[in-house]
């Protein structure tokens, strides 16, 4: 995605060197001469985030110390977003701790798409903007050409996302009440839907999610909106974060299509296991964004 917001600019990827000491520590060089520039890096810092963080992190600060004028981190889908908060005694705010990270690297501005939450935005002293992929939705769920549709937050956090999709489309939106075991250990993605805010019966439904992980979050919503009569089910999630299991559980015969973007690269792999997968881009949201700045 990085090359498609580049060309999108009119500029050029720098020659950066990443490379691994036999126990993992990670050695960056930035090949490029960038002292007094402008420098803007892109990481998704999902899937694999302690490595992909740490690559950010010795990017930037390497770029800081070449003398970049300064760094504008573009992290379309930022990895321990989730733990925004503590749940009980003895646990710490990672989500906190990864803005100081990125600020004592050196970054001066950050562009996230479609946050886990907004309250993030409130840890980082330096900009921090967070893009929505509500008009990218809206856009693409008008092509269904659906007639009777509601739309579906598949729980009460994801009505951040959904309600700007709704809007858009000016559709009824109906939320469920998910069931999570914060407190315990070991069953982090665990989750159970318990019940729906208004009706779906003989209607199409769209579920907006900001990503699918495990995938137990859309299985679980499938299910209960199966049960309560829903008609046609499709899926839109900005972060196609797919891990392993996944691709396990999803109700494939059970879902119409699943929408998500390319804040997270997929492998071919996704395609031929999930058919009927579309991924629209946000890198023209992007460029944008980071044209903005300059
Ligand atoms: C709420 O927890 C989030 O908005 C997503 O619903 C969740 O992260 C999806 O995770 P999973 O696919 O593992 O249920």
């Amino acid at each position: 995605m990085g090359r498609k917001v580049a060309r999108t600019l009119g500029r050029k990827i720098s020659k950066l060197h990443l490379s691994n000491f036999a126990d993992g520590d990670i050695r960056v060089w930035v090949e490029e001469k960038v002292k007094g520039k402008d420098c803007v890096v892109l990481q998704t810092t999902r899937l694999n985030p302690n490595n992909r963080l740490m690559e950010l992190c010795l990017v930037v600060s390497a770029l800081k110390t070449a003398g970049a004028k300064s760094v504008l981190a573009v992290i379309p889908c930022l990895g321990y977003s989730r733990q925004f908060k503590t749940y009980q005694q003895g646990e710490t705010n990672t989500a906190a701790l990864v803005a100081q990270f990125l600020e004592v690297s050196g970054v001066g501005k950050v562009i996230f798409v479609n946050l886990h939450t907004e309250k993030i935005l409130k840890f980082f002293k330096i900009q921090a903007i967070n893009l929505k992929t509500d008009e990218l939705f809206a856009e693409e769920i008008k092509k269904l050409r659906l007639k009777n549709f509601v739309l579906v937050a598949p729980d009460k956090g994801s009505m951040e996302y959904v309600t700007g999709v709704a809007r858009k489309l000016e559709i009824p939106l109906v939320w469920i009440k998910k069931r999570r075991k914060s407190k315990g250990f070991g069953k982090e993605d665990w989750c159970e839907a318990l019940a729906l805010s208004g009706e779906v019966r003989s209607q199409d439904v769209v579920i907006v999610d900001d990503e699918i992980s495990s995938g137990g979050t859309v299985v679980k919503a499938v299910e209960l909106l199966k049960k309560n009569g829903a008609g046609k089910i499709y899926v839109f999630a900005t972060h196609p974060v797919f891990s392993e299991k996944t691709f396990e559980i999803l109700p494939k015969g059970s879902l119409e299509k699943i929408v998500v973007t390319d804040t997270i690269s997929l492998e071919k792999r996704a395609f031929k296991k999930i058919h009927n997968l579309k991924v629209i881009s946000v890198a023209d949201l992007l460029a944008k964004e980071i044209k903005r700045h300059f």
